[in-house]
């Protein structure tokens, strides 16, 4: 089906018991998981040596007071201990970070990008914030929505990505930045879709609608559903619009899609 890179991102994966030895099943395929970073055993570590199709990125917020707050006290100096033993073992592995207004000049610091790549920290994934609460409640100031970057932030946090890219040696995932080189929206099977732990087949992880569960159908049935079909063909749909997501962007549309198709949410909370 032209698949060959695997994201697993949780909840927390490492409290999945044999997923090393899973992704290990499935030479032909690359596995990038993401982690807290806090709970990699010795077990793993011993597995992860004989491992040739994993990578490991382990996520922090910025500074290490930021990361505890966030994460927990202490979370950044296990996280970064983490990426140490990995790297010590020859497993690819690298950092992500939620992009916020609370933390976005931290990372257009260079001085912190410079930090980074003097531990050999070689792979970095800026992901922007996306709320959780349902858009229409976005309009109105809720807490979540005060943590998303302003569209002049994000042009400006933008350029800055741009420009460590074209002088730095560490390799920059900026989503959805990045998402422009692939004419918008990657969603529904154009460049990634996405899995729930209960099997639902959603556009992409922040989406929450499904028709297709891989308990009882097929992923090539899954991706040649309608609503996958609507999402790809509709070029309005995938532009971000001074969001930092298409499918949010467009809240009213992608509710008149799930209708029409017959797509149920996978997470009765949001959306
Ligand atoms: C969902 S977490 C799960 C994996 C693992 N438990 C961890 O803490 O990294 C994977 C990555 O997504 C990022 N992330 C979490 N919530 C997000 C949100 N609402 N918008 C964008 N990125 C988010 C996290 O910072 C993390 O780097
Ligand atoms: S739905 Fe949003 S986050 Fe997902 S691929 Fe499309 S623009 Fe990116």
């Amino acid at each position: 089906m032209g698949i060959f890179v695997n994201i697993i991102s949780g909840g927390e994966p490492f409290l999945f018991p044999g997923l090393i030895e899973l992704c290990g099943e499935f030479e032909d395929q690359t596995f990038v998981i993401f982690t807290n970073g806090t709970a990699l055993t010795e077990t793993d570590y011993n597995l992860l040596k004989r491992s040739n199709n994993l990578a490991i990125i382990v996520s922090i917020e910025g500074s290490p007071e930021f990361t505890n707050k966030r994460r927990g006290t202490g979370v950044y100096e296990k996280a970064l201990n983490t990426i140490k033993n990995l790297d010590q073992i020859g497993v690819p592995t690298g950092i992500s970070a939620t992009i916020s207004r609370m933390n976005f000049r931290y990372w257009m610091n260079p001085e912190n990008i410079d930090n980074l790549i003097k531990q050999n920290i070689r792979m970095l994934f800026l992901i922007e914030y996306i709320p959780q609460t349902p858009l229409p409640q976005l309009k109105t100031e809720s807490t979540d929505h005060s943590f998303l970057l302003k569209p002049e932030e994000r042009r400006e946090f933008r350029a800055q990505v741009l420009k460590f890219r074209s002088t730095k040696p560490i390799f920059i995932i900026h989503s959805p930045g990045d998402e422009e080189y692939f004419g918008g929206c990657v969603s529904a099977g154009r460049g990634f879709a996405h899995i729930t732990p209960a099997g639902d087949l959603t556009p992409c992880p922040i989406s929450n609608i499904a028709t297709h569960n891989l308990t009882n159908s097929t992923l090539r049935e899954g991706l040649a559903s309608p609503l996958f079909k609507e999402i790809c063909k509709n070029e309005h749909l995938l532009e971000t619009e001074g969001m930092p997501c298409a499918l949010f962007a467009h809240p009213e549309e992608v509710s008149a899609l799930a209708k029409l198709v017959g797509a149920y949410k996978t997470d009765l909370d949001i959306l």
